[in-house]
């Protein structure tokens, strides 16, 4: 479980994070969505460790993580799959893959871990030698998901993982990331701006305004276009 509590975050004279609590169990795909500038990312990414937080604590499964550096983070079972896939084009699949294998030092562990995830994602493993640039967004987007899990993470984080895919696609990552959370039991955390997307691939769904979680549901109470609009685009809700 990922307990986030009363988290406060400010970047000189930005207060960015306003008193963020959230729980996250590793039964569920909670989706945090909201307009730009929000908070989302910086969320994941005080999280992860990139960005300390000014007050409140991160637990993972009980351990505090709020002034830890990014490695010991990954370390305690939470890892962060980065906006934007990140990938080294030019570097075969196996190669990206071996990259997040950073907690592992035996190469026999890497290959194990290697085959588990092309089991798990045979479209992948069928690919493992070839440049990462030739596959196809969608591709690159489990790819940056497996490199996320070579980590052996409890919970995954993910920013933003539909950006750039066409909408049939969009399905498919949500259909490959609810499979992952359902069979391996990893929890996920995802930041989503495509608000279709978060609602086919969440169990819940938080909306973050100003740095301030400002309501939590099932993603079915969601399916209202007003209701949405007005978190987006409006000022009051009552
Ligand atoms: N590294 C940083 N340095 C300074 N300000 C930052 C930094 N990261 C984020 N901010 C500011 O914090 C606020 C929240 O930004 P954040 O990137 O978390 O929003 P977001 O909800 O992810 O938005 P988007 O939907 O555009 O990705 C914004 O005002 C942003 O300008
Ligand atoms: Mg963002």
């Amino acid at each position: 479980m990922l307990e986030i509590n009363q988290l406060h975050v400010r970047f000189r004279h930005v207060h960015a994070l306003r008193g963020v609590t959230l729980t996250a169990a590793r039964d569920e795909v909670l989706v945090l969505i909201g307009p730009n500038g929000a908070g989302k990312s910086t969320v994941l990414n005080t999280v992860a460790g990139l960005y300390k937080p000014d007050i409140g604590s991160v637990r993972m499964d009980g351990k505090e993580l709020g002034c830890k550096p990014p490695s010991d983070v990954v370390r305690a079972g939470v890892t962060l799959v980065p906006q934007g896939r990140r990938l080294f084009g030019s570097m075969t699949v196996r190669e990206n893959l071996e990259l997040g294998a950073y907690t592992k030092n035996e190469p026999a562990d890497i290959d194990k871990k290697i085959k588990q995830w092309s089991d798990f994602f045979p479209e992948i493993g069928q690919r493992l030698n070839v440049r990462a640039s030739l596959l196809s967004g969608g591709q690159q987007q489990i790819v940056a998901i497996i490199r996320g899990l070579m980590s052996e993470p409890r919970m995954l984080m993910m920013d933003e993982p539909s950006i750039g895919l066409a909408p049939i696609i969009v399905k498919r990552i949500a259909e490959e990331i609810r499979r992952l959370n359902r069979k391996s039991g990893i929890g996920i955390v995802l930041v989503e701006q495509n608000v279709e997307f978060a609602l086919m691939v969440a169990d819940r769904v938080a909306i973050l305004s100003q740095g301030q979680v400002v309501h939590i549901s099932s993603p079915d109470a969601l399916r209202n276009p007003s209701l949405l609009a007005n978190y987006f685009f409006g000022s009051s809700i009552d």
